[in-house]
């Protein structure tokens, strides 16, 4: 017998329902179910989703989750310098409080000013200097009110400066020359060495096979891309595999171990979207 969930259920019915409607009735949900967790109490505040600047899954648990594979995959170390591309709310941030020595280091940036605020206004103290920066970026789903291109933006670090960069649940989430600028960004910060760990929607020959498996239908944008919603392209793209790891070639970086691949193409998984980590080659 087959283990089909609820949602797989639902699945046809919901597609009816446009994509906007549909992500904005979603996490109207999950702000419901909520509630019992919010008002527990001692509770820690954790964002509502519909503030939108941030993932699935518990918000303390899922930062420590990252962190820790930060730690056993990208190599942390106490004393580094970490650099949070996309960091929304700060669920990772807050996770590296209580880890990242006064030697350490952490920058995170983002386009959105009510995540960031909501960061701000809730950030545990922390022995390391924890320094954000809002990015003046437009992005379709994000941000609306600037003109500035992703692809023209530096990272607020300098070159060679930083040992581990993570941007997770951000590539999903970026135009495809905004996200091939953003890892030759990650080629320019990182140091010889130095590591990032990314996630992304990888698309293969396979996998658009069959896409009907997939958690939303992905239609093809342009020449290497992928989107959920043509009208907001932003709101999930994935990239066309070999482009990406071209891409990540010409940025100066290299993989440093297999993609782990995520279920979010209904493929078996322990992770919902694919993962990477890239190293800068060279002497740490
Ligand atoms: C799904 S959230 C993930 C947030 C965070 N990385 C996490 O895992 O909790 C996506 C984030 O990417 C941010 N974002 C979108 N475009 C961006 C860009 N060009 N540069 C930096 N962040 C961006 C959004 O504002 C949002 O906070």
């Amino acid at each position: 017998m087959t283990n089909v969930t609820l949602r797989q259920r639902l699945r046809p019915v919901s597609r009816l329902i446009p994509h906007p409607i549909r992500q904005r009735l979603l996490r109207m949900w999950r702000d419901i179910l909520s509630l019992p967790a919010r008002m527990k109490k001692g509770a820690r505040p954790f964002p509502w989703a519909t503030m939108h600047d941030v993932g699935g899954g518990e918000f303390y648990q899922v930062g420590r989750t990252i962190r820790d594979q930060l730690i056993a995959e990208a190599g942390l170390k106490p004393d580094d310098h970490v650099l949070d591309i996309g960091c929304g709310t700060g669920r990772v941030a807050f996770a590296l409080t209580d880890y990242l020595s006064a030697q350490g280091g952490y920058t995170g940036f983002d386009v959105s000013a009510p995540g960031l605020a909501w960061m701000i206004r809730h950030m545990p103290p922390a022995a390391a200097p924890f320094r954000i920066v809002r990015a003046d970026i437009f992005n379709t789903e994000y941000r609306q009110n600037t003109a500035s291109p992703a692809s023209a933006y530096q990272f607020p670090v300098r070159d060679a400066d930083v040992d581990v960069a993570f941007a997770t649940s951000v590539f999903t989430h970026l135009l495809p020359a905004d996200a091939e600028h953003y890892l030759k960004e990650i080629g320019r910060s990182l140091k010889p060495g130095g590591r990032a760990l990314i996630t992304a929607f990888l698309m293969s020959a396979p996998r658009q096979a069959k896409m009907d498996k997939a958690f939303v239908p992905f239609f093809p944008f342009g020449p290497n891309a992928f989107v959920g919603s043509p009208k907001v392209p932003e709101a999930m793209i994935a990239f066309d595999e070999d482009t990406f790891l071209r891409w990540i070639d010409a940025a100066g970086l290299k993989l440093d171990r297999p993609v782990v691949r995520g279920r979010w193409c209904g493929d078996p998984g322990a992770r919902f979207q694919d993962q990477m980590i890239l190293i800068r080659p060279g002497l740490a």
